[in-house]
């Protein structure tokens, strides 16, 4: 299908229409350097960080610490107030991004209760007023973009994706589910749809999008310009180039050789970037790297105890090859 082969146009960028979602504590600097040795033109876009956090210098420091060859990158934001969020755009952009997005969707209990993510949506006074100063200070050479749900406990993605426009917003992503439904249930097209008829602004989708399958199912029922992955990457770096393969009709071969190299990479930059934590905040991913092999549960229980990155990688070669 030719909207395949076509590019997602946001301002005066352009990108393939896969998209490499935001997952906090999954989608790090590491994990997007992957991505990254796999797909060179795909869009990223980074974890969740409070525009408070990123004006301190520790918090900053920690946000910003990501390298231009992850970009193009979407540096992801939360706020609930219009405050900070001036000092926080000037040192994403001096830190070398391509795009601004306003997180407008999470569902997680202690950033609702701040009254930031999905929490925006039921106060569209206070969003816009945040909005505009995002446009304000963010130049105009970085296009401004924003993630929301169907809403907050109600739906008015409609409402809220028209507001967005309203304040110059230059794309906007849509997860459509309610803040109860988190991650779980259906996603509901009709909403996704209907916020794409109602707005001229790029419209990404993002829920279950899997595959180039579930990519094609979703354009059919929605006609949005671009998808975000999310879970789907997870362990899988390859997945944005696996699903572009597939819609050009190609094939794209995984092998345990494959997954052994990416997961000894995966562990090398995990430890690169956050020393003896990496080797902890690997374990998180080892499962998936493992799963469906016979033994995947001894070497699990081996692996989640090892100390040392020499330990792991001598256990997954043994294993993966
Ligand atoms: C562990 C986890 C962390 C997430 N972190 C973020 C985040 O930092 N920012 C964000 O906008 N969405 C976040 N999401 C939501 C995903 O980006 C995505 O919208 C959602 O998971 C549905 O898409 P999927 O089915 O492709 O995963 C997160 C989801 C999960 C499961």
């Amino acid at each position: 299908m030719d909207y395949f082969k076509q590019n997602l146009k946001i301002k005066h960028l352009s990108f393939p229409r896969f998209i490499g979602g935001p997952l906090d504590g999954i989608t790090d600097s590491p994990f997007r350097k992957l991505v990254r040795d796999f797909s060179k033109e795909e869009l990223l876009y980074t974890e969740m960080r409070h525009v408070c956090s990123v004006v301190t210098p520790k918090g900053g420091a920690m946000a910003l610490d990501f390298s231009q060859y992850e970009r193009p990158l979407n540096f992801q934001v939360s706020a609930n107030s219009p405050e900070h969020v001036k000092a926080a755009c000037e040192k994403i952009v001096q830190a070398g991004v391509d795009m601004i997005d306003l997180n407008v969707g999470c569902p997680a209990r202690n950033v609702v209760t701040s009254c930031c993510g999905s929490a925006l949506m039921a106060n569209p006074v206070m969003l816009e007023k945040i909005l505009k100063e995002f446009k304000r200070v963010i130049p105009d050479h970085v296009p401004f973009t924003i993630k929301i749900r169907s809403g907050f406990k109600q739906v008015n993605a409609v409402d809220i994706a028209k507001l967005a426009q309203d304040c110059g917003v230059d794309a906007l992503a849509i997860h459509p589910r309610l803040q109860p439904q988190m991650f779980t249930g259906l996603p509901d097209y009709k909403v996704a749809a209907a916020v794409k008829q109602a707005v001229s602004i790029p419209v990404i989708f993002s829920g279950n999008v899997v595959n180039f399958k579930t990519a094609k199912m979703t354009y059919e029922a929605t006609g949005v310009d671009g998808f975000l992955i999310g879970r789907g990457i997870w362990a899988k770096p390859w997945k944005l180039e696996e699903m572009k393969q597939h819609a050009m009709g190609n094939e794209y071969v995984v092998d345990q050789s494959m997954i052994l190299q990416v997961a000894l990479r995966h562990l090398s930059l995990m430890v690169e970037q956050f020393g003896v934590h990496g080797l902890l905040r690997f374990r998180k991913h080892l499962p998936f790297y493992i799963k469906g092999h016979p033994s995947a549960s001894a070497l699990r229980s081996r692996l989640v105890r090892s100390e040392s990155e020499a330990d792991i990688k001598e256990g997954l070669q043994e294993f993966l090859s």
